[in-house]
């Protein structure tokens, strides 16, 4: 009888351990299955489109510019033991689905994305529908700029930056090879977006042109967009040239028509008849658009290949391509005039160059108010908000001189 008793009493002890060995079981298979569930829900593909996130695995904090920017798995990275045999095949050829659909993280903190130009200019392409956003929208102004490596005046800059975070992005496209930091300052820091080798006066030049503007399109805050080189300079404070710019009802790109060899003689009869040579037009490379013609320009099919095939040095598509669209499509949108100050008066194909010495208080204020030209319909002295060719040797005359005459 006790034996009985006893034996039940085993057997029922061993019932419930096996109930509570198939519990955990479940368990650990549930939180397994959760895990691989992919992350991408539609609200952190919307996230992930109004600001592209950089890679912070390693060194998070780095960016004090996008705070809202959290850890993100990096789930896209293929699979590193992909066999080349057939039943492998399948994953192979699924890898650059999955990619398009999540932009990838950038490789390194120093990148803003890891886009190759055909998702980039994808993503960047899209317009939303709706006017109202989701979010307190902050029109901010994008500062683009087109240098080779380093950014020697990034002081100068960083002053004329200085607490006005939230208002303005920065992007920055070196040569491709370029190692190292571009600016010390934290405003430029994982600022830099993918890049491909820049020639002067080539279509690569345009390219990259097209590229920043791109990446500055996916942030739906920006509605200005400035292309800089690494010797300009601000002529004016931050809330001066934002203040200009937000509120312009024109863009600034110069285009006009000039007769001779470097006007209409770099005009090629192969063009015809998707460009003409009366809507040929010629400006300067330094432009400021909205985001209407940004977005016109990266997603141009119709004009870029014709001057990608037939304007080759000594036509320079850089000083032809975008003010001879805007001729073309959206004439009244622009003001025909550049913001940026450039000296041509010693002749040559590069501008005059400044440097310590001739970084004068006259100098400054003749390039402030040298000139008269039109704002939103009313005769104005403030035509130009840049200045450039500034060489690196006259950055502690204009630090020196920035407080009295620009005001920052
Ligand atoms: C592998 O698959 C491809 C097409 O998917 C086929 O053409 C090829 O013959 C296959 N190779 C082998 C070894 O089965
Ligand atoms: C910016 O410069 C303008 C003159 O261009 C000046 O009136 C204004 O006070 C300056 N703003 C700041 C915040 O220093
Ligand atoms: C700008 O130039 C005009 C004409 O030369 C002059 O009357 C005006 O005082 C100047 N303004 C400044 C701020 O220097």
């Amino acid at each position: 009888m006790k034996k009985d008793i006893r034996q039940m009493h085993l057997k029922t002890l061993s019932l419930y351990f096996l109930i509570l060995v198939c519990g955990i079981g479940l368990g650990v298979t549930l939180i397994f299955c959760l895990y691989s569930i992919p992350l991408n829900s539609k609200q952190k593909q919307f996230f992930s489109l109004e600001v592209p996130y950089n890679n912070f695995q390693h060194q998070s904090g780095l960016n004090p510019i996008n705070p809202q920017v959290t850890n993100q798995k990096d789930s896209t990275t293929p699979p590193t033991n992909i066999a080349v045999t057939n039943t492998s095949s399948k994953r192979v050829t699924e890898e650059p689905k999955e990619v398009s659909e999540t932009p990838r993280p950038a490789a390194s903190s120093a990148f803003l994305h890891s886009m190759t130009d055909e998702e980039l200019f994808w993503r960047a392409s899209m317009v939303p529908r709706i006017r109202k956003t989701p979010f307190k929208k902050v029109p901010k102004v994008a500062f683009m700029f087109l240098v080779r490596g380093r950014l020697p005046l990034s002081p100068l800059w960083a002053r004329f930056f200085r607490g006005y975070n939230g208002f303005y992005s920065i992007y920055v496209h070196t040569q491709p090879y370029f190692v190292g930091e571009v600016a010390p300052e934290p405003m430029f820091q994982g600022r830099r977006i993918p890049s491909e080798v820049v020639t002067w006066g080539e279509i690569s030049m345009v390219e990259a042109e097209r590229r920043l503007l791109a990446s500055a399109l996916l942030d739906f805050s920006n509605e200005r967009f400035v292309l800089l080189s690494e010797a300009c300079i601000p002529l004016y404070n931050f809330s001066t040239i934002y203040s200009y710019l937000i509120n312009s009802r024109k863009t600034f790109v110069e285009c006009y028509d000039q007769d001779g060899p470097v006007g209409r003689g770099r005009y090629e009869h192969n063009m015809e008849p998707v460009v003409t040579l009366k809507q040929w037009r010629k400006g300067s490379q330094w432009f400021e658009v909205d985001r209407h013609l940004a977005l016109e320009v990266i997603c141009d099919k119709k004009y870029y290949p014709v001057f990608r095939d037939y304007c080759k040095p000594a036509c320079y598509s850089d000083e032809h391509y975008i003010p001879t669209l805007l001729n073309i499509e959206f004439p009244m949108e622009n003001s025909d005039r550049t913001l940026t100050y450039v000296d041509w008066s010693k002749g040559g194909p590069h501008p005059y160059k400044f440097g310590k010495w001739e970084v004068t208080v006259g100098l400054l204020k003749h390039m402030q108010n040298g000139t008269q030209c039109m704002y939103n319909g009313e005769p104005t002295r403030v035509c130009f908000l840049f200045a450039r060719k500034f060489i690196p040797s006259s950055l502690f005359r204009l630090l020196e001189l920035a407080p009295e005459v620009m005001h920052f």
